[in-house]
């Protein structure tokens, strides 16, 4: 996979993505990123990468013959005439699992780091293919937005993790929260581990994990609870342990 970055401040995501799990993903060919700097793609003496906003109000906003032209230096370079181009804004889809999961199937991908007061609206209507929040909250500018997308995806690219289980028993793959997890000690500070996961016994651990995966997004995120597809049974046990937590 190929994914071609372009913001204003390529440092801020250079160095994250040059750390553990996508450094080795990097170094092993499995995802090919490029980090493009839009001021580079700026004609003028100054290189200008924003203006007043037209009409009036506070703050700047990035032009859009720069990015434009980032954009079409790439897909020429790669010889392609359509690809999936996303801008980073507060005002896009939410990102989720589902989300990651669909956008790794591409091979290629552009994200476009927005910053300032916002992009020009010509860039979201002729240029960008989709446009993806990170949550409902405002950042200074889509870089950490791109690198929380970046990480989400490349870690779903098969071989990225050493073992393929690890993803597909996240949090949220299953559509429920993950269980608790436990190494050694047995016994830390006076607290044992829960006896089952030392019983030998691989059934019983697969379902005392997938009862606690129910337990625990029934307590925090009840609203993940239809994505898990619980049985009669398993959804008898859940309502027991709620009322009578043990
Ligand atoms: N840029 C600023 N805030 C953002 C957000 N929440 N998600 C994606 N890009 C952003």
């Amino acid at each position: 996979m190929r994914i071609d970055i372009l913001c204003l401040f390529p440092e801020m995501v250079a160095s994250p993505l040059d750390q553990s799990i996508i450094k080795r993903a990097r170094e092993r060919g499995l995802v090919n990123i490029v980090i493009h700097n839009i001021r580079d793609y700026a004609r003028d003496k100054h290189h200008t990468v924003d203006d007043y906003p037209y009409g009036g109000g506070p703050g700047m906003v990035l032009k859009p013959e720069p990015i434009f032209e980032a954009a079409e230096a790439i897909k020429l370079q790669l010889g392609v005439s359509e690809m999936p181009i996303i801008l980073l804004t507060p005002q896009g889809r939410l990102f989720s699992q589902a989300v990651a999961q669909e956008l790794a199937r591409h091979s290629h991908l552009m994200l476009i780091c927005g910053h300032y007061e916002g992009v020009d609206e010509r860039v979201c209507e002729h240029l960008a293919t989709d446009e993806i929040s990170i949550g409902d909250y405002v950042l200074s500018g889509g870089e950490l937005a791109a690198l929380v997308v970046v990480d989400a995806i490349v870690r779903l690219i098969p071989g990225v993790l050493g073992s393929q289980d690890s993803a597909s028993i996240d949090s949220h793959s299953s559509g429920l929260l993950e269980y608790p997890q436990y190494t050694r000690p047995p016994v830390y500070r006076g607290w044992p581990i829960p006896a089952v996961l030392i019983s030998g016994n691989h059934g019983e651990i697969a379902q005392w994990r997938r009862r606690q995966s129910i337990l625990r997004t029934a307590k925090r995120r009840p609203d993940l609870l239809e994505k898990g597809n619980l049985c009669d049974e398993e959804k008898k046990w859940m309502l027991e342990n709620l009322l009578n937590p043990k």
